[in-house]
Order: structure tokens, then sequence, then C-alpha cells
């Protein structure tokens, strides 16, 4: 096990606002990343996200509201900003790729490949498909349209610069094979070593010529030219944290042996990152990341929420109306990491009224009253008294829990958020239940104070074993019920989470 971690966000087109498959990503990376920060220590792990801001899309999105390209990915790149704050994202950096520290270092990145061989110049005649910034082959192209968007394509002939992709095409086979783990999924590192036993990579184009998009990074070797956004943007992971020397060898601190690298992405994006991203980097002469992760779409009635179908929901009206903590609970809980799930209003509000009023928000809510009425507000201190089979079993899941979280959220883990969630909410319900099977006020009746005493005990245990588990999914709410359990007293507050009526 490495003991540094480093993982990186997708960076996010900046044409159009964030929608909530966008907050996704950055919320599943947050709580990784703050677990991390638990194991390793905060110093050891460092979390990068940010935007990507050349290419096309932008360009078009620019011309369309009148302003240069710059001013309006500097007005865009704020609400993003804005939305990871209200999400409580901590990453240590953000990224644009228009900043200086990336496109000299894209530059150099080009120069070196370039010198060694692996880019080289031809006229590319062929399919184009706008939307996607993609290039296709006769035989992809049915009836003119794209065959991811299904969009219609433009045919284009023209000169253009190529990356060797297709030589280091058995490299890279080889290396997914001797490297389970390395895309995950599972079915995803499948279908990427499918794809490439079925295919023959073509060599990637590139470049764009200026007359055609100026809006990117110039080549180096060539000022008529400018860089195609993916070999931009990919690039943002290694040049935010470290810089090629005079011999263009590559040296960081984030990006090395000793550090567990993780690229979290869409599905949708899985082939630039598991074909396109190793190869430019072994080119490039760095070790690819431990782990490509590739997780399912948030849908809106079955097609992929996205801003051009004109589906997708704000983030910051479902924080509005739920909190940002129901929010990103809700997301990491309902559907498996991976999978594909359907947005809904209605299914936040079950979650809510079902885990978090019912089960999380009334045991701390129970407890603390308990406390207050029992025992003035005083926590009985000591270990609990394991002679009954029930708080044995719940002593047991608490122990168990550091077992149950680590294959999920640990650096080589499944990222299996809802199943980590899942054995939480099982020791809160253990707990909940012991509640109505004990019935405290018979015992506070007949004046059975050290069965009451035990019997709190075994509950504050179990909320402070929440707290912490939750901690890195839910960090305000772990902070409130942490300002409520103090060492040894308590702070009663309001309920954590009110039930929310049916509207
Ligand atoms: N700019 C490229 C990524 C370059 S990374 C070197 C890009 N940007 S994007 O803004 O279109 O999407 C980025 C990511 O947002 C996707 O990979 C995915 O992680 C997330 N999502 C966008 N829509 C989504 C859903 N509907 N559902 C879940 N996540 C999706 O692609």
């Amino acid at each position: 096990m490495a003991n540094k971690f480093y993982i990186t966000t997708p960076i996010y087109y900046v044409n159009a606002s964030p929608h909530i498959g966008h907050s996704y990503t950055c919320i599943a990376a947050d709580t990784l990343a703050r677990y991390m920060r638990s194991t390793l220590g905060e110093k050891n792990v460092w979390f990068l996200t940010g935007t990507d801001e050349h290419g096309q899309k932008i360009q078009k999105a620019a011309d369309e509201a009148k302003l240069s390209p710059q001013e309006f990915v500097d007005k865009v790149v704020v609400q993003f900003k804005g939305l990871w704050n209200k999400l409580g994202i901590s990453n240590n950096d953000f990224i644009r790729t228009t900043e200086k520290r990336h496109t000299e270092f894209v530059r150099t990145a080009l120069e070196i490949v370039h010198k060694n061989g692996d880019i080289y110049e031809d006229t590319y005649e062929g399919w184009y498909c706008v939307p996607c910034e993609t290039f296709w082959v006769e035989g992809q192209v049915v009836d003119k349209l794209c065959p991811d968007c299904k969009r219609p394509v433009e045919r284009i002939a023209e000169k253009n610069y190529f990356f060797k992709l297709s030589k280091y095409q058995g490299w890279l086979a080889e290396y997914i094979k001797s490297h389970p783990g390395f895309i995950k999924p599972a079915s995803r590192q499948e279908e990427v070593l499918r794809f490439l036993e079925l295919n023959k990579l073509n060599d990637l184009c590139i470049s764009r010529p200026k007359e055609r998009l100026s809006w990117g990074i110039p080549l180096p070797f060539d000022p008529d030219y400018v860089t195609y956004v993916w070999f931009d943007a990919l690039i943002n992971y290694i040049s935010a944290v470290g810089s090629f020397d005079a011999n263009g060898k590559y040296a960081s601190e984030w990006w090395n042996d000793d550090t567990y690298v993780v690229n979290l992405i869409g599905k949708d994006i899985l082939r630039h990152h598991a074909v396109y991203w190793p190869i430019m980097l072994k080119a490039l002469g760095i070790k690819p990341p431990d782990t490509i992760f590739a997780h399912g779409w948030w849908m809106m009635n079955d097609a992929k929420m996205s801003k051009s179908r004109g589906n997708a929901v704000s983030p910051i009206d479902m924080v509005n109306e739920f909190g940002t903590d129901t929010y990103r609970y809700f997301l990491l809980r309902d559907v498996p990491f991976g999978l594909d799930g359907n947005f809904s209003e209605d299914a936040i509000i079950k979650r809510y009224n079902a885990d978090l009023a019912n089960d999380l928000g009334n045991l701390v809510y129970r407890t603390l009253t308990m406390v207050e009425k029992y025992f003035s507000g005083n926590i009985p201190q000591g270990k609990m008294d394991l002679n009954d089979d029930r708080v044995k079993a719940i002593a047991d899941k608490i122990s168990g829990l550091k077992g149950a979280i680590t294959p999920n959220l640990g650096q080589a883990g499944d990222y299996n958020f809802s199943a980590a969630l899942e054995y939480i909410w099982s020791m809160i319900n253990m707990a909940n239940k012991y509640v109505e099977e004990t019935k405290p006020w018979n015992l506070a009746k007949e004046n059975k104070n050290a069965e009451l005493e035990n019997f709190i005990r075994v509950l504050v245990s179990v909320i402070r074993a929440s707290e912490e588990a939750l901690s890195p999914f839910m960090h305000r709410t772990a902070a409130l019920i942490r300002e409520q359990f103090l060492e040894k007293t308590i702070k009663k507050g309001a309920p954590l989470f009110p039930r929310i009526e049916n509207k």
C-alpha cells in the first residue's frame, strides 16, 4: 500500500452550468479524499478538480453569448467553484486549462512526444462530429450521424498532426491484462480489453487548423494549429502536480511511485481515459495511474442527464431544497457506484424520510432525550457490559465497521459507497431495534440504574462510531453530532433531519 494518495475528477466543460452528473463525480472523489485523509493524514492526500476550457464547444458557447472565449470561461468557472464550495468539496487545487502553468506544460509535452517521433503530419479525410469533437472513419458512421451522440457529422479533409496510438496498442492490451484493477469496475476493464482485441487503433488526430478553431493551445511545432482539446485536457492530471526538467523527465510530488493515483471518471469518457491517456503517458515516459474508475450515469426518465438533452437538474436547487448532506447521501446511497440510476425528487424524499429522519436522526434524538431525562445530560462513562447477547452483537457490529469500510473506500477499494453506507445503517438499525426491545422507560421505573447506564453506553457507542464512519460522506452532519455528544455531557440541539411530509 502506498502511503500517499492522489485523486482527480474529470475537468468539466465550462460551456454550460454544472448539473447533477458533474456534482456526482466531485462528491464521490471528495468522499474518498476525506476517507483517505482520515487514514493517511491530511498531508498525504491530494485532491484535484478543475475545468476544461478550450475547444470548439466552448468557442461556440462563447459566440452565442457574444463574449470572447476567455470572458465566457471566466464567467462560467465561477459557477463551478461556487457549487463545489456549497457541496463542501475539499479539493486541494483547482486547475483551469487556460492557466499558464497548464498551457506551457502541454506545449512542452507536445515537444517531447514530437521529438521522440510519436507525432507525424498527414492529411485527414473523414467524418467529424462537432459537439463530440471526434473524428470518425467510414464504416463507423451510419446515415451521416455520429455513432456516439447521433447528431449529424460533417465531411472534412485537411492536413493535421497525428499521435501514434496504434504503435502502443499491443503494449496497452498487455498492461491492462497484467494489471487487474487498473480499470474499474471489472466490467469496464473487460469492455476496454474487448475493444482493443476487436479493433485496430487509429492514430489520434491531435491538431485543429487555426482557421477552423482558434480557441486552443498553439502547437509548439506549427503555429497554424492548436491542440485537440482532449490531448490538452487529459494532461491536466500531471500538469497540476509536476514539471519536466530540461531533459524532458517528469517529476511530481503526487504522480509518482510512492503515491496511489486514481482518476475518477464517468463511463462516457472511458475510452479517452483507458486508451488515449495511458498511451500518452507511456509516450512521455510517465507511469499510468493506478486506477481509472468509471461510474455510471444519472438519468432522467431513462435518458442520460445532460445540458444538451435539456433534461439537466440543477444541484443548487436540490441543495437549497434538501441540504448538502442529504444530497450527498442520496447520490452515494441510492445507486451502486458504477451503475446507472434514475434521478427524482421523490426518491430523495423517500431516502430522507426512511434513512435520515427515521433511522439516523431518530437514534440521535432519542438518545439525547434519554441522556437528558435519565442522567441530567451526563453521558454514563466506562465500557459496555457485553453479557447481554444483543449488546455483544452490536459491539461486534461496531468492531466490524473498519473491515466493512476499507474494502470499499480504501485506496485499492471497490468504491462501493452504497455497500459501506448499508453496513453503517445496519448498525444504526440494530441500535434502534435494541431501544424498542429494551424499553428503557421500564428500566427507569424499576430503578435498574446499572442496566440503564449500560443501555445508554451502547447507544452512544453506536452513534460515535456512525459519526466517524459517516464523516467522509456527510461531514456537516458528523460535526453536528460531535457538537451534541461531548466527551462527558450532551448538548441537545434540534432534530438533525425533521421528517418531510408528503407534498
Ligand atoms: N471535459 C471532459 C472531461 C475531460 S477530463 C480530462 C468532459 N466534461 S463534461 O463536463 O462533459 O463531463 C465530465 C464528467 O461529468 C463525466 O465524465 C462524468 O464524470 C460527469 N457526468 C456528466 N454527466 C453525467 C451524468 N448524467 N451522470 C453522471 N455523471 C455524468 O467530458
